[in-house]
């Protein structure tokens, strides 16, 4: 069923618009029509599951950067460490989690570079993982704040939204305690190796269960 999921302006962001694309379930076919035959053959190299991610997600990605105004046709395939290569002009970034893919895609300006993440609260809380996670600021609102698993999520999902909007800047690993945000979601990079300087802005929100979160990247002056 092409174009019956919605993109949607996103709100926040400069002209950049925000594509969601249900994953069809293992029995089901995924529907590849809007898809680059590239794209459709590198789905198609993969198993099931991988297969349905990538044809939801590039339809979502495909969908984002059509309402940001890209009208090429060129295949958008992994690239750079699991980055999506992305038409000239435009950034864009891929999500899935539990049965959804979102993208996010916008022309760039000013060199910005935008990043999506999405987690599902779940019903295992992992807050074992605030340690690695947090940077000692982060660490003690967190506790003060009676170390709510929905509260330790929204560090980790707008973090890995500044991974992926980041990295086009930085195409290296990017550790989780090299972004602070603070209680205001004012985010600072504290960059370990002699890269940047780099301006972050980001938001977050919850539908339901689902927690959205994006992030835009810049060299700073
Ligand atoms: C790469 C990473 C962010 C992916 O997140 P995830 O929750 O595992 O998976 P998601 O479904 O949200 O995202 C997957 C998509 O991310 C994108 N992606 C992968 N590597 C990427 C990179 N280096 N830069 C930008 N986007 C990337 C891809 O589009 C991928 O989808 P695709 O393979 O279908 O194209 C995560 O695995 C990771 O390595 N995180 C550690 C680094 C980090 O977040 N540091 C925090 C710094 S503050």
């Amino acid at each position: 069923m092409p174009h019956a999921s919605p993109v949607t302006p996103l709100e926040g962001f400069d002209r950049a618009w925000l594509a969601r694309v249900p994953i069809v379930s293992l029995s089901a076919e995924p529907d590849a029509s809007e898809l680059h035959d590239v794209e459709r053959a590198e789905a198609d190299r993969n198993k099931p599951r991988r297969r349905r991610e990538l044809v939801a997600g590039r339809t979502a990605l495909r969908r984002a950067l059509r309402a940001a105004g890209w009208s090429g046709d060129r295949p958008l395939l992994p690239g750079e460490q699991g980055r999506p290569e992305l038409p000239q002009g435009f950034s864009g970034s891929i999500t899935h989690k539990d049965g959804l893919v979102l993208a996010v895609a916008a022309a760039i300006v000013d060199g910005r570079t935008i990043g999506v993440d999405s987690e599902v609260l779940g019903e295992r809380p992992r807050v074992g993982i605030a340690s690695r996670i947090l940077r000692p600021p982060e660490l003690a609102r967190w506790k003060a704040g009676g170390e709510a698993w929905p509260d330790l999520l929204e560090y980790f999902s707008l973090k890995e939204a500044i991974y992926k909007a980041a990295h086009p800047h930085l195409p290296r690993y990017i550790r989780f305690d090299e972004a602070e945000i603070a209680a205001d979601g004012r985010i600072t990079m504290h960059l370990l190796h002699d890269d940047g300087p780099l301006h972050l802005i980001g938001r977050r929100w919850w539908e339901g269960d689902r927690l959205i979160s994006v992030a835009s990247c810049r060299a700073a002056p």
